[in-house]
């Protein structure tokens, strides 16, 4: 008989972690896996491009819930997801990552006595500001499995008093996308179809709160990468949150000096094969994304994190991953210094060999 495991997702950071799990349950056989989309991001490049660039299956329940405050947010998932997973009634429930689709998941599975598999568990900032913090928590708190991605998450678990026998350190999903697309992602010309060369340009990423909803701190950057874009050009495909903030508080940022020796080149959020091949090419990337601090390690492209704390502390020792702070005059410093220094080596990370996704399927197989 069939075990049916439905998989909770949402938010773009959740589709690359989602694509070999749903591949490496298929392949091993024994699983009705369905897929549960809470349409918590919903812009095409946000979130239909990485099912059509990572062969992911259409989602069988399209939930809709749409952006807003997190209690409405999480509390519309969490209702649209009970009525699912009641209808469905599942063998288990994948949760991935951190965001409030994973938080209304695992709660909505949990309350109904359907266990709850967690994969990306263990990662913490110490930051409870942040509000994936409060999510992995409690997630992790409910989860009967906690799939790591990283020994620092198990350590992280077990001195929070998680039983060690739900614990398995498996890898990490997001590393096993990028190397199964890495051929096809290699084969692109982005860059030069941007009118940049490779090794030439910077790409920036910013999403969180603490930097763009803060208007000071959003003023700094805009300032920072103004004052970096006349080093070299600058890339920067703007993130929805970061999008209405631009054009609510600073509408005439960076207008009419986009690239070549001006200002930053802003774009549209990109797919995931043009984004990887941007940053494969880019001499450094300045970023505040969680899934983009551990890819830059993986391909050994120096990362300036803009941020105070990591919840990916081994990127920073065994990666190319530098926490820049939030000072403005950092960001055009480090930029500076990552101009003049090489690239660096890249060193193998544990986690980082593109099987986790395999090791969850053969785990559940084994054991569910
Ligand atoms: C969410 C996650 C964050 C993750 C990020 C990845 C939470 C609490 N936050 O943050 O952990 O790093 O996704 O990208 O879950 N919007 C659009 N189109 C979309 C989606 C969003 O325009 O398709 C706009 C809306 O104005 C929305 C805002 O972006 O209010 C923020 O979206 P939301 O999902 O609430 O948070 P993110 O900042 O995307
Ligand atoms: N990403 C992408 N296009 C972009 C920016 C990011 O495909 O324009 C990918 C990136 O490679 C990584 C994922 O989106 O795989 C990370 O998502 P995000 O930064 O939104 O969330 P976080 O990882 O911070 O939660």
């Amino acid at each position: 008989m069939q075990k049916t495991i439905v998989s909770i997702v949402g938010a773009r950071p959740n589709f690359m972690k989602l694509a070999p799990v749903d591949a490496a349950l298929n392949t091993r056989g024994g699983f009705r896996h369905l897929i549960v989309h809470t349409g918590q991001h919903y812009d095409y490049e946000m979130s239909k491009v990485f099912f059509e660039e990572l062969a992911i299956p259409e989602p069988h329940h399209h939930l809709d819930v749409g952006s807003g405050p997190h209690g409405e947010q999480t509390g519309k998932a969490l209702t649209a997801i009970e009525r699912v997973l009641m209808a469905v009634k599942p063998a288990l429930v994948l949760v991935y990552g951190d965001v409030n689709s994973t938080l209304a998941g695992a709660l909505a599975a949990v309350k109904l006595h359907i266990p709850v598999g967690h994969v990306e568990a263990g990662f913490r900032s110490f930051d409870l500001s942040m509000p994936e913090e409060v999510n992995r928590k409690v997630a992790d708190c409910v989860s009967d499995w906690l799939f790591t991605s990283h020994p620092v998450c198990d350590e992280n678990l077990v001195r929070e008093g998680a039983p060690r026998d739900r614990i398995f350190m498996v890898g990490d999903t997001l590393i096993d996308s990028l190397q199964s697309a890495l051929g096809r992602i290699r084969a692109l010309d982005t860059p030069a179809r941007m009118g940049l060369r490779d090794g030439e340009y910077v790409v920036v990423t910013l999403h969180r709160p603490s930097n763009v909803d803060d208007r000071q701190s959003l003023a700094a950057i805009i300032a920072a990468l103004g004052e970096a874009a006349r080093t070299i050009p600058i890339v920067f495909p703007v993130h929805p949150r970061t999008r209405a903030r631009l054009r609510e508080w600073f509408p005439d940022a960076f207008a009419g000096e986009s690239g070549k020796g001006g200002g930053p080149m802003l774009t549209d959020p990109l797919g995931y094969t043009q984004f990887i091949r941007l940053i494969l090419g880019s001499r450094a990337v300045l970023t505040d994304s969680g899934g983009v601090q551990r890819e830059t390690s993986f391909l050994g492209v120096p990362c300036l994190t803009l941020r105070e704390t990591t919840e990916l502390t081994y990127t920073t020792i065994e990666g190319t991953n530098r926490l820049i702070g939030k000072r403005p005059d950092a960001i055009a410093d480090s930029i500076r210094a990552a101009l003049a220094g090489g690239r660096p080596a890249v060193r193998p990370i544990a986690g980082f060999d593109g099987h986790a996704a395999d090791r969850i399927a053969a785990i559940l197989a084994e054991r569910l």
